[in-house]
């Protein structure tokens, strides 16, 4: 056992369903059948060794049957809103940008209310003390960014990840772009959020760490089960969870993806819920987590970078 077992907040009854009436179009209650009020739909993984369950549906949904006040820490990944027909490079080629149509955009509006709507849902399931990462391109963050003020978010920080090598712009009219931005914030106003300043600064070679993250891309190695159009590095996740979260701390991302918050969360002692559309990258996540989740840290591999030596030098430490 890594860490001790807690009781499962998420198996108590939820008698609190309140939204803010900032989201015109609330939260829907599981009202089709698919899902009983006040309870979670059996998950589509349980990996009770790690203390993490994967859930398939929506997340509007399934945040729906969460307990309020029940998560440590939200990190988000959501529709960039950025498959609209426009071009891009990959692997030298010119492409045009389709990740799923789950990433098409329906509209500011229509963008606006639906990242409305799912932080407000997050904002209920995080504890008093709980705080939430937000990433994203500029198609989505000043939504994002005015959706956490609107609904009283405390804003922490907006990290800025750096990619080293990003892709060439073709169109030759723009700069390249190269960094997402990564909001944190906190539940509200009066919420005392966890940051391990210390660690962060160790890790950091004794200096205070900037709010300017350079993190490689994934490894090809990172995607060997699938290539998910936006997966995120583990070494970003694992940051993130260190510096704002502890040890058997409860993690959730409702839009899991490739699960590479699964994967940082078993790495870090975290627990680990994760909420997921499509059935395909259930499907990922799963291999990827059996395969990272026996604890045996394929180090020679993962210690591409400065950065990744520090990050692993700072694991041990906790
Ligand atoms: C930007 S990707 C997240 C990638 C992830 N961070 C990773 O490293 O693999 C967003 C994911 O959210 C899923 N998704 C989109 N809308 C959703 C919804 N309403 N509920 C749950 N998942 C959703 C998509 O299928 C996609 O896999």
């Amino acid at each position: 056992m890594l860490y001790p077992l807690i009781n499962d907040p998420f198996s108590i009854n939820d008698p609190d369903r309140s939204v803010s009436k900032l989201v015109s179009k609330p939260i829907p209650l599981p009202s089709n059948g698919s899902i009983a009020a006040n309870n979670l739909p059996a998950p589509a993984f349980d990996d009770p060794k790690h203390h993490l369950r994967l859930y398939h549906g929506d997340c509007l949904e399934i945040l729906a049957a969460i307990p309020p006040n029940s998560v440590d820490l939200v990190f988000a990944d959501p529709p960039y809103f950025l498959s609209n027909g426009g071009i891009t490079c990959h692997a030298g080629k010119m492409v045009s940008v389709h990740k799923g149509d789950w990433d098409k955009s329906r509209g500011p509006d229509g963008n606006h209310e639906f990242n409305l709507q799912w932080l407000a849902a997050c904002q209920r399931v995080l504890k008093p003390n709980g705080s939430i990462w937000v990433s994203g391109t500029a198609h989505v963050i000043h939504s994002v960014g005015f959706a956490l003020q609107q609904l009283g978010f405390k804003l922490l920080n907006d990290i800025s990840w750096v990619k080293p090598n990003p892709p060439p712009n073709l169109s030759c009219r723009y700069f390249t772009h190269a960094t997402e931005t990564i909001i944190w914030a906190a539940k509200d106003k009066k919420s005392r959020h966890t940051f391990n300043y210390k660690l962060m600064k160790e890790t950091n070679r004794g200096k205070q760490m900037k709010s300017v993250w350079e993190i490689r891309p994934p490894e090809s190695w990172e995607k060997r089960f699938g290539k998910h159009p936006t997966q995120k590095p583990v070494a970003l996740l694992e940051r993130i969870l260190l510096a704002s979260t502890n040890e058997g701390d409860l993690v959730l991302d409702p839009f899991a993806g490739s699960g590479t918050t699964a994967l940082a969360a078993i790495r870090t002692k975290r627990i680990f819920r994760g909420i997921e559309i499509d059935p395909k990258w259930i499907r990922v996540s799963v291999e990827r987590i059996k395969e990272d989740g026996n604890g045996q840290l394929q180090i020679q591999r993962a210690a591409q970078s400065e950065q990744q030596v520090l990050r692993l030098t700072a694991r041990a430490a906790v």
